[in-house]
């Protein structure tokens, strides 16, 4: 089967995958929200229907939180050949503030920008954009040949948004389903326009949510301050010593585990060339602001962080209130590498907080997921493949990077099912993931597109 064809029937077709994929873009399925519960069994029900016209045997599977989508194309004589498995997610991350959007972050369209043409909408490249990109060249291998190369289970997610509570249980319970020769992820970015790549490190992730409680109400801070403790003074002061004046993280214990880095991925990395200062400069920034001593890339992608991503207490509305608060609280995040153990963190950030409370203060937590840092082994020669099919696509040759996002999933099949799975995307640093007015360049779909036709041509080639 050729590929000539297929790439120009994906050029010919590009109107209409992009008509699908704002059909698929219109279903609000935001994860983390239960209002939007119902929208999130449409966006099953959509790709259930989508595969359907593919030929696929594809169902809705339920879970105690959204549902999964599974679905298997089995051509005949393809037990001779490699089975592919594929993940995305359709679920998509909330759209607050939503007065920063430019248009309805569900009514989907074009938009012509400086930088060439993109689609606008909530999950246009996470993940609703990324996935259709390798359904869009199924369909069009399909169209063409009648049928494709090889063997293809789909694997289609709900809840990758909302820290996938259902997807360990689902993964054990249905193991055989999802174990393939080679696995697919359509869910990280490109290196810059001209360089794809294939993500091999990514960071984990855990989180932890602590509430300091002083007084036992809300208090007039003029008739009790000064000699009442502020929950607000607490909490500040234990945040402010998470990290010290080199950007290092103070938690004891917190760097075990952490690989030194090789010499040799350092020089790649190098060779890389990096634009710091552009990518920092996209965002209204100017200087690094991790450990001292790493490169900007070495900070992304190979140092653990920890984050503060929110803090509440007291008043913070209109205009001004003198209130002594009666609790102050704060998410904390971490990302983490090699073979840090997040509950291990988990522990030690805590004993470090009970040990920072003064009398009469108490401190509440609530404990939110965690997953450690991956590496993958490039060595099965399905990566060495993959790179070359990509290269052919893009301007310059493709490259193995690391990633400071996580994706737990790849670390979950490299447990269940023994597989290190392979990471292509095709998104941008100026996506605006989980932002407002998130896109996914029209260049990014369509030679996102190409490259899962030259992907699979590459891998279905393999021997098994
Ligand atoms: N697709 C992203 C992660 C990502 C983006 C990796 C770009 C590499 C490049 C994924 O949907 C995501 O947002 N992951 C979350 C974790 C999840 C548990 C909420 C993250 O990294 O914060
Ligand atoms: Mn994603
Ligand atoms: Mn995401």
């Amino acid at each position: 089967m050729s590929l000539a064809p297929v790439l120009a029937r994906i050029d010919a077709d590009l109107d209409n995958a992009i008509e699908r994929l704002c059909n698929f873009l219109r279903i609000p399925s935001i994860s983390t929200d239960p209002i939007f519960a119902e929208d999130c069994q449409k966006a099953a029900d959509w790709l259930v229907a989508d595969l359907t016209t593919l030929g696929a045997e594809a169902s809705k599977r339920q879970t105690p939180g959204h549902p999964m989508v599974v679905g298997h194309i089995t051509p005949l004589y393809s037990d001779q050949k490699p089975h592919l498995l594929f993940y995305g997610h359709y679920d998509v991350q909330p759209v607050d503030p939503l007065d920063l959007w430019n248009r309805d972050p569900f009514d989907p369209a074009v938009e012509e920008t400086d930088n060439g043409k993109v689609i606008r909408a909530r999950g246009a490249c996470d993940d609703k954009g990324q996935l259709m990109t390798f359904i869009e060249a199924c369909r069009s291998w399909i169209a063409e040949h009648g049928e494709l190369p090889c063997k293809i289970t789909f694997f289609f997610e709900g809840e990758e948004e909302s820290g996938s509570p259902s997807l360990i249980p689902f993964m054990k319970e249905n193991k055989d389903e999802i174990t393939a020769d080679i696995a697919l992820i359509c869910d990280t970015g490109l290196f810059d326009s001209r360089v794809p790549a294939i993500t091999t490190m990514l960071r984990g992730l855990l989180g932890d949510e602590i509430t300091i409680t002083g007084p036992n109400k809300d208090l007039h801070s003029g008739l009790y301050g000064g000699v009442s403790m502020n929950p607000i003074r607490v909490l500040s002061r234990i945040l402010a010593s998470l990290h010290d004046e080199n950007g290092r993280v103070t938690i004891p214990s917190f760097y075990d585990g952490v690989p030194e880095l090789s010499d040799t991925l350092k020089e790649q990395w190098a060779a890389l060339e990096f634009d710091h200062d552009a990518f920092l400069g996209g965002v209204g920034l100017s200087a690094l602001a991790g450990e001292r001593g790493y490169s900007a890339l070495e900070m992304l992608w190979s140092q653990p962080t920890c984050e503060i991503n929110g803090i509440k207490g007291g008043y913070a509305g209109d205009g001004f209130k003198t209130v002594l608060p009666s609790q102050a609280s704060a998410k904390i995040s971490f990302r983490l590498v090699g073979h840090q153990d997040p509950e291990a963190i988990r522990k030690n950030l805590r004993r470090m907080i009970e040990g920072m409370l003064p009398v009469d203060c108490s401190v509440s937590y609530n404990a939110h997921g965690s997953s450690g840092g991956i590496v993958m082994s490039t060595e099965a020669p399905a990566f060495e493949a993959a790179r070359i099919a990509l290269s052919d696509e893009w301007p310059d040759e493709a490259a193995f990077i690391g990633s400071g996002g996580s994706i737990p999933i790849a670390g979950f099949f490299q447990e269940i099912t023994g597989v290190d799975p392979i990471l292509i995307g095709f998104g941008k640093d100026d996506d605006q993931l989980h932002s407002p007015n998130e896109k996914y360049d029209l260049e990014s779909f369509h030679k996102g597109t190409r490259s899962w036709a030259r992907v699979l041509d590459a891998l279905s080639r393999l021997e098994v």
